[in-house]
């Protein structure tokens, strides 16, 4: 069975690993699928945002890592998944995630929104704190993969010149 973890990356975090690294277990292939067009802006241009993850799941087998636009359905159905993963941190992420399941259970009744609970390690990173923290000059080091580290502190150091 082929399952679909979309998300925005902005920048991939350490809960996003454990999470893929966790949940690849439970299906023969996992694509992550990185969305291009978003209301919110993003802070890392797609094609940053698309290396960043590879980057960070270098050597993970069963994964594929792609970039999508359009509704999160279509793209799951045009690539075989019948299963959407996410990840829930916390309580507040229940409202939000419930909603989208919903609405893309009502988009695409054979396709299935599987939760998992993040590592409670965890619980607390998201991608949003991990920018602020980082252009506030904060160390992001414990909360993201190595290579997102050192991208983000390139980006503030050149921030910081201008
Ligand atoms: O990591 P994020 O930003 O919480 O991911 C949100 C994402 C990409 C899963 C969601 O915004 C999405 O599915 N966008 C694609 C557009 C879509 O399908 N909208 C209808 C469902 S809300």
């Amino acid at each position: 069975m082929r399952a679909l973890y979309p998300g925005s990356f902005d920048p991939i975090t350490n809960g996003h690993v454990d999470v893929i690294k966790r949940v690849i277990k439970l299906y023969d292939e996992l694509i992550i699928a990185v969305l291009a067009n978003q209301d919110k802006t993003p802070f890392i241009p797609l094609n940053d945002r698309l290396k960043l993850v590879k980057q960070s799941l270098k050597g993970i087998k069963n994964i594929r890592v792609e970039s999508f636009s359009g509704l999160t359905v279509d793209y799951a159905k045009s690539m075989g998944a019948n299963v959407i993963l996410r990840g829930l941190r916390a309580p507040s992420d229940f409202e939000y995630e419930l909603e989208m399941s919903q609405i893309n259970y009502f988009l695409s009744k054979g396709l299935e929104t599987v939760f998992i609970m993040t590592n409670p390690k965890f619980s607390f990173i998201r991608s949003s704190r991990v920018k602020e923290v980082a252009a506030l000059g904060g160390n992001v080091k414990e909360f993201v993969p190595a290579p997102v580290y050192k991208y983000l502190y390139q980006q503030v150091k050149e921030l910081r010149k201008n």
